[in-house]
């Protein structure tokens, strides 16, 4: 039926933020309390998919019917990822660090006595582009796009500069993050959809239909 057009289906999807050290007590992270990605993978698995839910740092259950494995770094989650192709689709809704630090301290690093330290910055895989370069690319890749201003410019630049089908674009300069609703736009190659601001779960609602839309 109409409820279950995903049967057959592998999805894999990321979500959270990720944590990467700066020593045994100190890490950089982002903002993601991971409620959208959860919520989409659940609205995955009421679709009849097999769902795979890669997840960052984040207190939220498991979604009815999702494997999920818990990272914690970038690098941890490129790894996942990386092992959980091939998928039919897959949803990048994790808010990935940038930067980790070039090394990780072995003790707790001492305020006292000494100057403030600074700490060397090196980038972390782009794990969304590196899945849409790889052999196991799925046929349909989302990302999605935190932006501030320009929200649908700018997605349409990262759509097309990371290679990916389409991407989720919502504007953050509001109080989304953490929060229980989401204003997104669909942007496609040859369109975008609108949706107003609605709860996380029925942007994962939509977003699925989408693509069992895309997918059929
Ligand atoms: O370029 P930006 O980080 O804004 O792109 C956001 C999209 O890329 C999201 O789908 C996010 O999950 C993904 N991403 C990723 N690995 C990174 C950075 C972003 O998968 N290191």
């Amino acid at each position: 039926g109409r409820s279950q057009r995903l049967v057959g289906r592998h999805v894999l999807v990321t979500a959270g933020p990720t944590h990467e050290p700066i020593d045994p007590v100190r890490y950089i992270a982002n903002r993601s309390s991971g409620k959208q990605g959860f919520a989409i993978a659940a609205a995955a698995a009421r679709a009849g998919a097999r769902v795979t839910l890669v997840a960052g740092p984040v207190n939220l259950p498991t979604p009815r019917g999702v494997d999920r494995i818990d990272v914690e770094s970038a690098r941890e989650m490129a790894a996942a990822v990386k092992g959980a192709l091939p998928a039919d689709v897959a949803i990048m809704v994790a808010a990935v660090a940038d930067w980790r630090t070039s090394t990780v301290a072995e003790e707790k690093m001492k305020k006292r006595g000494s100057a403030p330290p600074a700490l060397l910055l090196t980038e972390n895989p782009d794990i969304l582009a590196s899945v849409a370069a790889s052999a196991q690319r799925p046929p349909l890749l989302v990302g999605f796009a935190a932006e501030t201003q320009d929200v649908i410019l700018h997605a349409q630049e990262k759509r097309l500069r990371k290679q990916v089908d389409w991407i989720v674009a919502n504007d953050v300069s509001g109080d989304v993050m953490g929060g229980d609703a989401n204003a997104v736009h669909i942007i496609r190659a040859d369109d975008v959809v609108s949706l107003p601001e609605m709860p996380k779960e029925d942007v994962a609602r939509i977003l699925v239909e989408r693509i069992a839309d895309a997918l059929a």
